[in-house]
């Protein structure tokens, strides 16, 4: 067996949680990122047929039963898993309403608590996109504080980030989806963000955080920084009189040049 601490996907994954460290979108143990993997990734690593243990879910996701994810533990801070990965990390595979830890939460953790919102939006993502893999939840400063100034709705919100780069639009067509202030880690915010998660990449906890989807690290990666870096430009002028913006034209503009098909209903 080779040593799955040397799997690109493991080291990818574990340099991913520290850049979102650095960035300082996740304190504490702020943030969760899941990962899909095919089994043709995870053999030669490890033995699939033989679990370490097995540890309840609280709730089933039938469409994703038996696939594989590398998830981070509940509790666990994202600046350490770079540094131990086998503590902070856990390789599952989704059962009924168990699953089964193949590998990892070495110190007999379990899973993000929030893996209800995870796997509910992977299911939601997947009918959207087949080559949809990763779902990533964190703190972004400005994104958060964002949901304190902004009125709370869909259209408000994706509006005023398209607004705050030219390429906000062509990184995030669909735009974002807003949450209300709900209680994390339930199986009822779960719900509600796959509901979102049909037709929204990204959306947003009301003063808590961001979830993104898409099909490898750098993209969602690159998904959140492109909000959270709109959001920033947005509180930075939020307290100035705004002299210029990007216009609706303008953003119509930008949009047939990507050639994107944005939601159109949210320009005014
Ligand atoms: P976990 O430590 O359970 O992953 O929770 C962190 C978090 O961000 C809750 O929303
Ligand atoms: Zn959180």
């Amino acid at each position: 067996m080779k040593n799955i601490l040397t799997a690109k996907f493991l080291t990818d994954f574990a340099a991913t949680a520290s850049n979102m460290y650095r960035l300082g979108w996740d304190e504490r143990n702020g943030g969760n990122i899941s990962l899909m993997l095919d089994e043709s990734e995870l053999s030669g690593y490890l033995n699939l047929n033989k679990p370490v243990r097995t540890i309840p879910m609280g709730f089933s996701e039938p469409s994703l039963e038996g696939k594989l994810f590398l998830v981070t533990g509940t509790g666990k801070y994202f600046k350490n898993v770079e540094g131990d990965p086998e503590t902070n990390l856990g390789v599952i595979r989704v059962g009924k309403t168990d699953a089964e830890l193949l590998w990892g939460y070495k110190d007999g953790g379990r899973f993000t608590s929030e893996l209800p919102a995870h796997l509910m939006s992977h299911a939601a993502r997947l009918k959207a996109d087949p080559a949809h893999r990763v779902i990533m939840h964190s703190h972004p400063t400005y994104t958060l504080a964002m949901t304190y100034v902004v009125p709370l709705t869909d259209k408000e919100f994706t509006r005023a980030l398209w607004q705050m780069c030219t390429e906000c639009i062509v990184v995030f067509p669909d735009g974002v989806g807003v949450l209300p202030w709900m209680l994390c880690g339930t199986n009822e915010i779960g719900e509600a963000t796959a509901e979102k998660m049909a037709s929204y990449r990204s959306v947003i906890w009301a003063q808590h955080g961001l979830y993104a989807a898409g099909k490898d690290l750098d993209e969602t990666f690159g998904l959140l920084e492109t909000v959270e870096k709109a959001a920033q430009i947005y509180m930075l002028t939020a307290p100035l009189k705004r002299l210029n913006t990007i216009t609706d034209e303008q953003l119509e503009i930008i949009a047939k040049a990507f050639k994107v098909t944005y939601r159109k209903d949210f320009l005014k």
